[in-house]
């Protein structure tokens, strides 16, 4: 392992959790009882998470003295006004509106703003996003360029929408669009950025149409982060003033403060139209809360506030964008395919081609992150066939996604550059040796979501 792939951590270590160790043996009964499902592991059987970015942070020592003096009030909280404050300091809308988690704050919005034929467009959606439109009757369309979906191409801005798809879009069916979304960085393209100049242009296209534009900003902070080292013209400004002008161009936001909020749970709506934000409101009232809490506790405001700040300190998202590029080094130098160039929260595997022996009704990225386990305790998530993929109810034959993944989605601040040195030497001995890999078929499965809850079995 090159530890010279990896920035050197601008923090240092306050607090541990010990991870324990599990033998091959232990791991393989473990693969069994979950029928091949990670998700269906107990977590403390395994070694290194990279299941998720999401509420997976480590909280700094400020984060967690916020916790210790949240004002638990029902109404008007100290500690509402200070988050209300951070927010409104750093996306610049007048309304803030707190909510549990981020799929909360998509409910209500998407329950206060779209009707029976509502069409949402975004570049991609993320799965739940696209569920809270679709379990609402209204149709998500995504509008990424084509290069969003080639993993070969090495664009510095490969979350941009197709702007002149969207100027198309709205032209015919402008008046069933509530809303424009656009998820920075797009996480189910490969956790890529958006550049400022495409946000200018949606942003033109929607005012010209008349149809308010939101961000999915879960990870605005990583995507400013990339604005800067990438896009003419930004390399002088602060990430706070990139993030400031990439929103002066919405309307507003909906926020998964587990990601760049460095929480282990909370999330946001924040917007300027103060008719939809009183609906807003309203509707937060049946489902989550009074308006000054939203589901949280006063202490998850707190230590949001902080973590919002605390994310745009540069030289931590410096380390964190390189921490994940390292991973990528490491693995280009063990011929280990990705899809290019390596996101902000995650890597993303092409399993299909590491693993060529293993059809696509065999699911190879499913094959991957067993075999990930059970030689080495990481868990990673297939995004591929056994999550995306559709039986024909008549033919019983399965259709699949164009890409085969598996993502390595990195947690922040919680794992040192010798916990992903050892990812991408256990990922090394499984490319030295892919034919040992089996495939698997499904036992078991949902209708809805089925990569949550479906059970495996291996071929022989
Ligand atoms: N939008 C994006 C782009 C996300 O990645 C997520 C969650 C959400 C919205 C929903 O937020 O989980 O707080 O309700 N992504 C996680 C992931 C689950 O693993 O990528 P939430």
């Amino acid at each position: 392992m090159r530890l010279s792939s990896f920035p050197v951590e601008p923090f240092k270590i306050k607090m541990v959790e010990s991870i324990g160790r599990t033998t091959r043996a232990e791991r393989d009964k473990c693969l069994r009882t979950a029928g091949f499902n990670v998700f269906g592991l107990p977590a403390e059987k395994v070694f290194i998470d990279l299941l998720t970015d999401s509420g997976t942070s480590a909280m700094s020592d400020r984060q967690w003295a916020g916790i210790m003096t949240g004002d638990e009030s029902y109404a008007g909280a100290r500690s509402f006004y200070r988050f209300e404050k951070v927010v409104r300091d750093i996306f610049g809308f007048a309304y803030v509106i707190p909510t549990h988690q981020g799929r909360a704050a998509e409910r209500v919005l998407f329950e206060t703003v779209l009707g029976k034929n509502s069409i949402v467009p975004s570049n991609i959606h993320f799965d739940t996003t696209r569920a809270n439109i679709e379990v609402r009757k209204a149709k998500a369309v995504d509008l990424a360029a084509a290069e969003a979906y080639d993993p070969d191409a090495i664009l510095p801005f490969k979350g941009d929408m197709d702007t002149s798809k969207l100027e198309a879009f709205l032209e015919r069916n402008g008046a069933r669009v509530p809303v424009v979304m656009l998820t920075v960085t797009n996480n189910s393209g490969g956790g890529q950025p958006v550049s400022l100049a495409n946000i200018r242009r949606i942003s033109a296209i929607c005012r010209r149409h008349n149809v308010p534009f939101f961000f999915d900003a879960c990870r605005f902070a990583e995507n400013a982060w990339f604005i800067k080292g990438r896009e003419k013209g930004y390399e002088r400004w602060s990430v706070r003033d990139i993030a400031r002008k990439m929103f002066s161009f919405a309307d507003g936001a909906t926020m998964s403060a587990k990601k760049d909020a460095l929480v282990n749970m909370g999330g946001f709506v924040t917007l300027n139209d103060p008719e939809l934000a009183a609906r807003i409101k309203n509707n937060l009232i049946i489902g989550e809360g009074f308006p000054t809490y939203g589901g949280l506790a006063g202490r998850d405001l707190e230590a949001m506030a902080q973590g919002l700040q605390e994310v745009l300190d540069e030289s931590y998202l410096e380390y964190r964008t390189r921490q994940v590029a390292g991973l990528g080094e490491l693995l280009d130098e063990a011929r280990v395919p990705y899809f290019k160039p390596a996101g902000g929260h995650a890597i993303y595997v092409l399993a299909d081609r590491l693993l060529p022996q293993i059809p696509r009704n065999r699911f190879p990225g499913w094959a991957l992150t067993v075999a990930l386990y059970r030689e080495s305790g990481i868990r990673a998530v297939e995004i591929g066939g056994g999550m995306f993929g559709r039986k024909d109810p008549k033919t019983g034959r399965e259709a699949f996604p164009a890409l085969e993944l598996v993502r390595l989605a990195i947690p922040r601040r919680v794992y040192t550059a010798s916990h992903l040195g050892f990812v991408a030497e256990s990922l090394a001995a499984i490319a030295r040796k892919p034919e040992r890999v089996k495939g698997l078929r499904i036992v078991e499965e949902a209708p809805f979501l089925r990569h949550f809850t479906a059970r495996f079995e291996e071929i022989d």
